[in-house]
């Protein structure tokens, strides 16, 4: 693709891909190899010296994922990209290559649930502590880092209960310090969000969910500067081994081409099935980005995202086992963890995600007992609403 800036749309399809450098081929090739060949033993010495720039085992680099890389590179704003065989393996291999024993992390108030469990790991095993902070002002903020602190760690829309957090304020208190902002961009991917364009520094994603799209790869990215992610390159992913597999990073080329169409029918079908769900009379409370009370989320939302995005978590009035009545009769809408994907699914976080994180930790997360989170998918919006209120009826 030639050297000019083009939209969104475009570089979703072309970028990071030369077909001139695969014998003209329009898809980029799948290269599923484990290995490269050396034309002799002087070309691997210089290889491994990293004075010959060249392919040599899958799992220190392979074309077919770096045209991924360099594509989502591109996408969220960063000088360089790496894959990981999961969205975990690229929060541990990110968070082990920022931290060292006795170091802090400060954490927005909520993070996925392995999230939670890689961080309590970090604390038990090898000292690194961690808090969970608001991050409602730069004052707050700055009041919870700790002189340890190595680096500040953001989800936003935080998961489920989609408060947002600033990503400009926490990247100017974080500059004062010296210290990267990392940010889960999982649920907005780059098309709805780009961290690093509002001063972030690294940016990950558990590209299993919108990245794909399908429902059928489980992957993960880092984007930063090309310092950071050869670092990680070279040592918490090489060394802990969660590379992509190359079929997975085909998949995901593909998924991307589509990402700014499906991204647009999520987010228009979760705004309409939104003002359907607001004023029924079983709906309790309803979370969506821009939607829900918490302070200055819409001005937020409106600095850092182009739209609300295709996830909504919402508590039924009654029971935990009124909020499981009610999904058991849904009919269409599968029950499922995991989003972004062309299927609509609907989990109960108390028992499903975040199971694993203590009552006490869960309510200080909003996490409720009749909390559900619907991924909305691209069926139409009316087959998705008459099936929500068939089930709301039988409750
Ligand atoms: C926000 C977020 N980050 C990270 C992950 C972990 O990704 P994976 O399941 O691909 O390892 C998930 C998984 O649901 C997630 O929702």
């Amino acid at each position: 693709m030639e050297n000019k800036n083009y939209r969104f749309e475009t570089e979703a399809i072309h970028s990071g891909y030369h077909s001139d450098e695969h014998k003209g081929s329009l898809v980029p090739p799948l290269y599923q190899t484990s290995t490269f060949t050396f034309s002799s033993a002087e070309q691997g010495e210089r290889r491994f010296a990293g004075q010959e720039e060249g392919f040599i085992y899958s799992r220190l680099g392979n074309p077919t994922v770096k045209v991924l890389e360099d594509r989502m590179a591109h996408l969220e704003r960063g000088e360089a990209g790496l894959a990981f065989s999961s969205g975990m393996a690229a929060v541990s291999a990110v968070l082990t290559a920022l931290t060292k024993t006795g170091d802090h992390i400060l954490c927005s108030q909520g993070v996925y649930s392995s999230t939670f469990g890689l961080l309590e790991l970090l604390k038990s095993k090898y000292n690194i502590d961690h808090d969970f902070s608001a991050m409602t002002s730069s004052e707050t903020l700055e009041n919870e880092l700790r002189p340890n602190t190595s680096c500040i760690y953001i989800e936003t829309p935080i998961n489920p209960t989609m408060q947002l957090v600033d990503l400009e304020m926490a990247a100017s208190v974080a500059k004062q310090r010296g210290i990267p902002v990392v940010v889960d961009n999982t649920f907005c991917s780059p098309y709805l969000q780009t961290p690093i364009s509002h001063g972030c520094d690294i940016v990950i994603h558990s590209a299993t969910k919108y990245i794909c799209g399908h429902g059928d790869v489980i992957a993960g990215l880092v984007i930063g500067t090309s310092e950071f992610i050869k670092r990680v390159a070279k040592t918490t992913q090489k060394d802990f081994g969660g590379t992509i597999s190359p079929f997975d990073a085909w998949l995901l080329l593909r998924g991307l081409k589509t990402l700014p169409v499906r991204m647009d029918r999520h987010c228009e079908n979760a705004s309409m099935l939104v003002e359907y769900l607001k004023t029924h009379p079983k709906v309790e409370t309803l979370y969506f980005p821009g939607f829900s009370d918490y302070e200055n989320d819409t001005k937020i939302m409106h600095k850092q995202m182009k739209k609300p995005g295709g996830l909504i978590s919402f508590t039924i009035k009654g029971t935990k086992e009124t909020a499981q009545l009610f999904m058991n009769h849904l009919r269409l809408i599968k029950i499922a963890v995991s989003l972004g994907d062309a299927e609509t699914l609907i989990q109960h976080p108390a028992t499903m995600t975040h199971a694993v994180v203590p009552k006490e930790e869960r309510r200080k997360m909003g996490i409720e007992d009749t909390l559900l989170r619907l991924s909305v998918g691209l069926e139409a919006w009316e087959d998705i609403k008459e099936d929500l209120e068939q089930a709301l009826q039988n409750i």
